[in-house]
């Protein structure tokens, strides 16, 4: 569905996650992340997890790499106003209840769900500088089901490229349905717009093109980003005409200034402006758009004990609500109740 078609619902569990694969960058931040903060700001009950087993799938060579960036991630939806207050921010590997109805879900699930999942396959193709035959990783989406089943979440708002996870975890809800009754409800995916952000050398920005602008960038790194941006490279002096069509300088005027950037486009065309001068514009109008994010992250960065304490009340209160789950869905299985008692958080 649709972000307005969603707006109008009522009574909405929503759960999203990210995987801490590294800092978060203006493509995050124009696309997934200024819908967290809508959702936030909704009557929803939200939940937002940091999949730190998902991003194990693939990185259990080096399982500190996951947990650095578990906190970076942590701070960069904080800086940009994720709110403990009004959603519940939580790791995944802290509430073990997806753990435990992984195992339930894969008994369930067929084989080939698994293995005809298009993001099973073109990752196993792309991704060459790992193992990627492994159960962990076939098992990817079953475990993303658990993380949305466990909050009975009606709402999953995911990029178009996690749209196979969603249809997988419908399915397997609705078989666990049909053999215990009915128990989970079917959720549904609510597409994030993808982000409009270029990268600097004008492909789709993502961190593994090298071509990101971080939350986290320092005023001069931004400043170095923005001189090396893609320009028409027939542009070869600053009076030749320019095509801004593929100007990635142009496309960030668009998005952050649309108001200077007729103008810039006008004069790039009758060889008015250089490419400098039109770079050195965009400079401030970039920097005020980080800024007061980056400070807000390096304040947050200087108390650990809050953000620890962020982490482990999230973590109470997503374990509630997903130990509630297991139980109903062991009463449906026949099971044997599971003993009441502190778990070790
Ligand atoms: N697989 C998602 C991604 O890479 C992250 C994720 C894990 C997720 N569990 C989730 C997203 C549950 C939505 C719901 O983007």
């Amino acid at each position: 569905m649709k972000f307005e078609e969603f707006m109008s619902e009522s009574q909405k569990v929503i759960l999203s996650g990210m995987r801490p694969s590294g800092k978060l960058h203006l493509g995050h931040w124009e696309g997934a992340l200024k819908n967290y903060l809508e959702f936030q700001a909704d009557d929803a009950r939200c939940y937002f997890m940091i999949a730190d087993w998902h991003a194990l799938t693939s990185e259990y060579a080096s399982p500190a790499s996951v947990r650095e960036n578990t906190h970076e991630l942590l701070l960069d939806w904080l800086a940009v106003g994720v709110d403990p207050k009004r959603a519940t921010l939580f790791v995944q590997s802290d509430v073990a209840e997806h753990s435990e109805l992984f195992v339930i879900l894969g008994m369930l699930t067929p084989l080939a769900w698994a293995e005809r999942c298009p993001t099973y396959k073109e990752q196993q193709q792309e991704i060459t500088d790992k193992d990627l035959s492994t159960y962990g990783f076939l098992g990817y989406p079953i475990l993303q089901a658990a993380d949305i089943l466990l909050y009975r979440a009606t709402h999953v708002p995911v990029g178009a490229d996690q749209l196979p996870h969603v249809e997988i975890t419908r399915e397997i809800a609705r078989r666990l349905n049909h053999f215990y009754g009915d128990v989970l409800p079917e959720p549904q995916s609510v597409i994030t717009p993808s982000s409009r952000v270029p990268g600097i050398d004008g492909r789709k920005m993502s961190k593994s093109y090298g071509n990101a602008i971080l939350l986290s960038d320092s005023a001069d790194e931004i400043n170095r980003k923005i001189m090396q941006m893609y320009t028409d490279p027939n542009k070869v002096r600053a009076n030749t005409p320019g095509n801004p069509e593929k100007c990635v300088v142009l496309a960030f005027y668009k998005i952050y200034r649309p108001d200077l950037a007729e103008t810039a486009e006008r004069e790039c065309r009758a060889g008015e402006r250089g490419c400098v001068v039109c770079k050195k514009g965009l400079a401030p109008i970039l920097q005020a758009v980080i800024e007061p994010i980056r400070t807000r992250r390096e304040q947050l960065a200087a108390t650990p004990e809050q953000l620890d304490k962020i982490l482990s009340d999230g973590a109470e209160a997503a374990r509630t609500c997903a130990q509630e789950t297991l139980q109903k869905i062991r009463q449906a299985m026949g099971w044997r109740p599971r003993p009441t008692g502190k778990q070790a958080a």
